[in-house]
C-alpha cells in the first residue's frame, strides 16, 4: 500500500447502508461539530445511511432523545466550536434502569451502530456497552489528550494555542509590573496542556499532575531568578498539580458521576504561597473554559474531520469495539479496551526539555 493511502478504506459502497446514532459525551470541544459533520457527509452520501443525533450524550439514549441529522443540518458548523448535540456527564451506569432504557431506545429506534465521541469517561461507558452486545465505535475527544493510544486527541491543540495565546499577553503585563504570573490550565490528571503551552509560551516554571512539586523549591528558584535582575516570571500550572505530600495543604477533593474529581483552584493557592514566600507580587489568571470555547484551529478540524470520516467507514467494516486513533499520521482502529486501559502522560522526552527553560 502506497504510504499516502488511508489504513481503513471503507470505500466499499456496497456494504448495506445503516441506521447510525452519535452522541457526544463529557466536556465540550473544538472540533466536535467537524466530527458529527464529517460522520454524516461519509454515511449519508457514501453509503446512503440514516444518521440520528442524540441529545446531551448517553442521558439522549436513556430518554429517548434522538433526531435526524442531514448534511444540510451540519452545514456552517466546521469552525463552530461546542456541539450541536448538547452533551453531558451523565453515565448510565449510574442511572436507575439505565442500561436497559438505552437498550430499549436502541431497539424502538432500531440502531445499529451507536458512534461515541468523547473522552476517558464517555469512552469507558463505551466500551461496557460493547461488553454487553451493543455495536459501538468511539472517537477519543478532550483537549487533555490524555486518551492512551491516540497520539492526539482533537480539541488539543486548540487549547494549547489558546493557553499560549494567554501566555504570551502575560508577559508583556508581568514585564512592565516586575511580577510573577501564575496561570492555571486544564489538565485534570496529566500536564499536556501545561507542558505544550509553558514550552510554546516560555515559562519560568510548570507544574503537572505527575511530576509533584515542592513549593519550596518553586519559590526558592523564583526568589533567586528576582534577585538576578527585575525579570518577570510565568508559573503555568496544570489544575490537576499536586504538592509533593504533607509539603501544603490542599482542599477536600468533590467527584462527578463518573468518579473525576472536580479541580481548580491549585494556582490561587500556589500564588498565595510564592508572594508570602518571596515578597514578589504575584498575580493569577485561571483561563477554565476559556481553552476549551470557540472555534478549533485548522489541524483539530483536519483531525475531526479524518476521525469523523473513519467513524464512519469503521461503523461498516465492523469494527465494533473500536476507536479511531492517530498513529504515525494515519488514522487506525484500535479496541476500546486497550484505549481506556491507561491515561497517557507527558513523555519524560518533553518534560526534559520543558525543564531546561526552568528558573
Ligand atoms: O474535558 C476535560 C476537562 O477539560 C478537564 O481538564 C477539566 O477538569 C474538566 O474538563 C472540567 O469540565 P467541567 O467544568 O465541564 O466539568
Amino acid at each position: 500500500m502506497a504510504d499516502d493511502q488511508p489504513v481503513r478504506s471503507g470505500a466499499d459502497a456496497t456494504l448495506p447502508p445503516v441506521r447510525l446514532a452519535v452522541l457526544t459525551g463529557g466536556g465540550d470541544c473544538p472540533g466536535l461539530n467537524a466530527v458529527i459533520r464529517a460522520v454524516v457527509r461519509r454515511g449519508v452520501r457514501h453509503y446512503d445511511d440514516e444518521v440520528l443525533g442524540v441529545r446531551d450524550g448517553w442521558a439522549g439514549l436513556v430518554e429517548d432523545r434522538l433526531e435526524p441529522l442531514t448534511i444540510d443540518d451540519l452545514r456552517g458548523t466546521l469552525p463552530r466550536g461546542g456541539t450541536v448535540l448538547g452533551t453531558s456527564r451523565t453515565n448510565p451506569f449510574k442511572v436507575e434502569q439505565g442500561f436497559e432504557r438505552v437498550m430499549e431506545t436502541i431497539e424502538r429506534r432500531q440502531i445499529d451502530v451507536v458512534i461515541a465521541i468523547g473522552g476517558e469517561g464517555t469512552l469507558s461507558c463505551t466500551r461496557e456497552f460493547h461488553r454487553h452486545g451493543l455495536p459501538v465505535v468511539g472517537v477519543p475527544k478532550t483537549i487533555d489528550n490524555d486518551i492512551g493510544v491516540t497520539e492526539r486527541t482533537f480539541g488539543f491543540d486548540t487549547a494549547v494555542s489558546i493557553a499560549t495565546d494567554a501566555i504570551d499577553r502575560l508577559h508583556t503585563t508581568a514585564e512592565s509590573h516586575n511580577r510573577i504570573m501564575v496561570v492555571e490550565v486544564m489538565g485534570r490528571h496529566v500536564g499536556h496542556i501545561a507542558t505544550h503551552a509553558g514550552i510554546a509560551g516560555g515559562a519560568t516554571r510548570t507544574l503537572i499532575p505527575e511530576e509533584p512539586f515542592d513549593i519550596d523549591e518553586v519559590c526558592s528558584s523564583l526568589a533567586r531568578r528576582h534577585e538576578q535582575g527585575r525579570w518577570a516570571s510565568i508559573v503555568v500550572v496544570a489544575e490537576g498539580a499536586k504538592p509533593v505530600p504533607g509539603t501544603m495543604e490542599v482542599p477536600a477533593e468533590t467527584r462527578d458521576e463518573f468518579g473525576h474529581i472536580r479541580l481548580g483552584g491549585i494556582a490561587n493557592l500556589v500564588a498565595e504561597q510564592i508572594e508570602r514566600r518571596t515578597g514578589i507580587e504575584t498575580r493569577v489568571t485561571v483561563l477554565g473554559h476559556v481553552q476549551r470555547g470557540g472555534t478549533p484551529t485548522p489541524f483539530d478540524r483536519v483531525l475531526s474531520t479524518r476521525y469523523g470520516v473513519a467513524a464512519a467507514d469503521a461503523a461498516h467494516d465492523g469494527a465494533y469495539g473500536c476507536m479511531v486513533a492517530l498513529q504515525a499520521d494515519r488514522i487506525v482502529t484500535v479496541s476500546l479496551d486497550e484505549a481506556v486501559r491507561d491515561l497517557k502522560t507527558v513523555s519524560p522526552e518533553l518534560w526534559h526539555v520543558a525543564r531546561q527553560f526552568f528558573a
